[in-house]
């Protein structure tokens, strides 16, 4: 296994609840190194380039406007096999598929409203990262 880097974001829904901290805790206590975080308010031009493959899906303008209700926080996430052992973390996009320890099992309410994204391949972490902490000002 090798040291792999993953990008995090934590949705709007996350601040609102007043579960980021908890959040946080649930990432450390996996081992998982935090090396990067910020708060950022996103706009259409950043989640039309985040979410580029679900661009024309019919859900796009609700995940949009869902992702710009608030800040979110933005991190980079290390570990041994990060990208996959975060995407376990996370659980299943729709909660009621997720394991019940995972972040969207424990927190989530529906699919639509996931509080938590993570990078879900090597190329997508790196494309990702170096979006979210080059390009974005905080
Ligand atoms: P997707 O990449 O399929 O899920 P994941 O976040 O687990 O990689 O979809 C991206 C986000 O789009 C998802 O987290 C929530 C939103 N979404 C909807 O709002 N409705 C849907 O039917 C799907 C599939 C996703
Ligand atoms: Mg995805």
């Amino acid at each position: 296994m090798a040291v792999e880097k993953t990008l995090v974001i934590l949705k709007p829904d996350a601040m609102e609840r007043g579960i980021v901290g908890e959040i946080i805790s649930m990432i450390e206590k996996k081992t998982f190194k935090i090396t990067y975080m910020a708060i950022k308010n996103l706009t259409d031009e950043d989640l039309e380039y985040h979410y580029a493959e679900h661009k024309d899906k019919p859900f796009f303008p609700s995940l949009a406007s869902y992702m710009k209700r608030g800040p979110v926080v933005v991190m980079v996430v290390e570990g041994e096999n990060a990208i996959k052992g975060f995407r376990k973390l996370t659980g299943a996009t729709d909660p009621m598929e997720a394991d019940n320890g995972s972040i969207r099992g424990r927190f989530a309410l529906t699919k639509d409203e996931n509080i938590v994204h993570a990078s879900d391949s090597p190329e997508s972490a790196q494309r990702e990262s170096d979006f979210f902490v080059k390009n974005i000002k905080a």
